[in-house]
């Protein structure tokens, strides 16, 4: 697998101290309140967890499933809920936890999905972030890297469903996905 990455974009450490960052500036921004954190599956699986077992606020988590890739390296823009989320949201604090904002069309889709509970609060939390694809605007409050337009894998990162057991985001060789 490691024949297949170019180079290595973040390593394990640089998204370790990142993660552990991003929980204390929740924390001290949520201070006294509690938490429900949504990882959206499964790119967010290594992220949500380096995230949470940082965070000292007393929270709850839940997920949701969500896929528009569909195998390929562009968004379909057609947003599936392949797993919805299993309590309610009436008055919490939710944070979305995600791996990677790219066109913005997942979010779009969940913030619409979101307006329509009665959450008291929702805001959005990325590893990553490529500013450089967006299609739809995306208020973001909490970014771990803003990066290039490149191929990125690991971490929870995939490309046809593989590479997303590696501790790090590796650039993926254009042949791997040009052939
Ligand atoms: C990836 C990623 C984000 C989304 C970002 O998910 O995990 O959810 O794409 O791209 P966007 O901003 O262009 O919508 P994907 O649909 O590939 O599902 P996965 O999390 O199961 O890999």
């Amino acid at each position: 697998m490691k024949n297949e990455i170019k180079q290595v974009m973040i390593t394990e450490e640089e998204i370790q101290s990142t993660a552990k960052a991003l929980a204390e500036r929740i924390d001290a921004d949520y201070a006294g309140e509690e938490l429900l954190l949504v990882g959206l599956l499964k790119g967010s699986l290594p992220f949500m967890a380096d995230l949470l077992k940082n965070i000292k606020s007393k929270c709850k988590i839940d997920f949701m499933c969500v896929s528009s890739y569909h195998g390929g390296t562009v968004s379909s823009g057609r947003v599936n809920i392949l797993k919805d989320l299993s309590q309610p949201i009436d008055d919490m604090n939710v944070i979305i936890v995600e791996d990677i904002i790219d066109s913005g069309n997942t979010l779009h889709f969940i913030t619409k999905y979101f307006a329509a509970k009665n959450a008291k609060s929702v805001r959005i939390c990325t590893l990553l972030n490529k500013p450089s694809r967006r299609e739809v605007e995306i208020d973001v409050d909490y970014i771990g890297f803003e990066i290039p337009d490149e191929f990125v894998v690991g971490y929870g990162l995939d490309y046809d469903e593989y590479y997303r057991n590696l501790p790090y985001i590796g650039v993926l060789k254009p042949e791997v996905y040009a052939g």
